[in-house]
């Protein structure tokens, strides 16, 4: 589980979090939305500790990470995938290398990485491509190889950025199915952030809004949808006019 208690980051004068508070539970999907600019990014950063708070604190599995030496949080960071906004792949690599490439952090042995990159590969639903380059693939292929990387040493919790962002929408549904299918497969917990509604409601247990640094509400896609904060209607009738939710939730807006 991970709880985060009154998170701030400021960049200079400029207050981004400005007191975020939320638990995310183990094997959930959970997923920040908020309008371009709102944090979204700096708040998953944060999670896996590659921005440091000034103040707040953030429990990963009962550690408090925000004290921890680079050190020691480099084995929690251990636990997680992280799918970055773009998910660019290596180009001098091959796509095997390239999945392949977080392994070599963990010292597996030779015969387990390619094992690994073979099985993720077949995950994601491109088996057998190992010797192509990146140059091959479309932009919806790279993405895929990206998140078999993202999985292929078996985290506990991955973090999606603005994983559906740019794509077509057809490698849309394919990216949220996936998202979907890594969650009831390998119960990996998944924090996503997004700006695209449809693709929270599609794939979350919870959505929470963040908005002017602060968590604003948080509930299941049909409460979302359904939400009288104002804030929260503004963001949702400024992005789609009708949403159906994947988890059969119905919409009186
Ligand atoms: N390293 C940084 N230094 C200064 N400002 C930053 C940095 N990273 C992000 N910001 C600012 O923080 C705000 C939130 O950014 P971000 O989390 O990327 O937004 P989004 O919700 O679109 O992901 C933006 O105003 C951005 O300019
Ligand atoms: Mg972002």
């Amino acid at each position: 589980m991970i709880k985060i208690i009154d998170l701030h980051k400021f960049f200079g004068e400029k207050a981004v979090l400005q007191g975020v508070n939320l638990e995310i539970y183990d094997g959930e999907t959970i997923t920040i939305i908020g309008g371009s600019g709102c944090g979204k990014t700096v708040f998953l950063k944060h999670l896996i500790g590659l921005l440091r708070t000034e103040k707040g604190k953030i429990y990963v599995d009962e550690v408090d990470i925000t004290k921890l030496t680079d050190e020691k949080l480099h084995e929690v960071q251990k636990r997680f995938g992280y799918l970055f906004q773009g998910g660019a792949l290596f180009d001098s690599m091959n796509i095997g290398e390239n999945v392949a490439f977080g392994l070599k952090n963990y010292n597996f042995p030779q015969e387990e990485i390619k094992k690994r990159v073979e099985f993720y590969l077949s995950h994601v639903g491109l088996p057998g491509i190992e010797n192509l380059s990146p140059a091959e693939l479309s932009g919806g292929m790279k993405k895929r190889v990206a998140l078999a990387r993202a999985i292929a040493y078996d985290p506990k919790y991955i973090l999606y950025d603005e994983p559906t962002t740019g794509l077509d929408p057809v490698t849309t549904e394919t990216i949220s199915d996936l998202i979907l299918y890594l969650q009831t497969t390998l119960k990996i917990t998944s924090v996503v952030v997004t700006h695209d509604i449809k693709t929270a409601c599609k794939v979350s247990n919870r959505i929470a809004m963040l908005h002017e640094g602060k968590i604003v509400e948080t509930g299941t896609p049909g409460q979302i949808l359904n939400s009288e904060n104002p804030i929260v209607r503004q963001f949702i009738t400024g992005k789609i006019e009708e949403v159906s939710t994947s988890k059969g939730e119905s919409v009186n807006a």
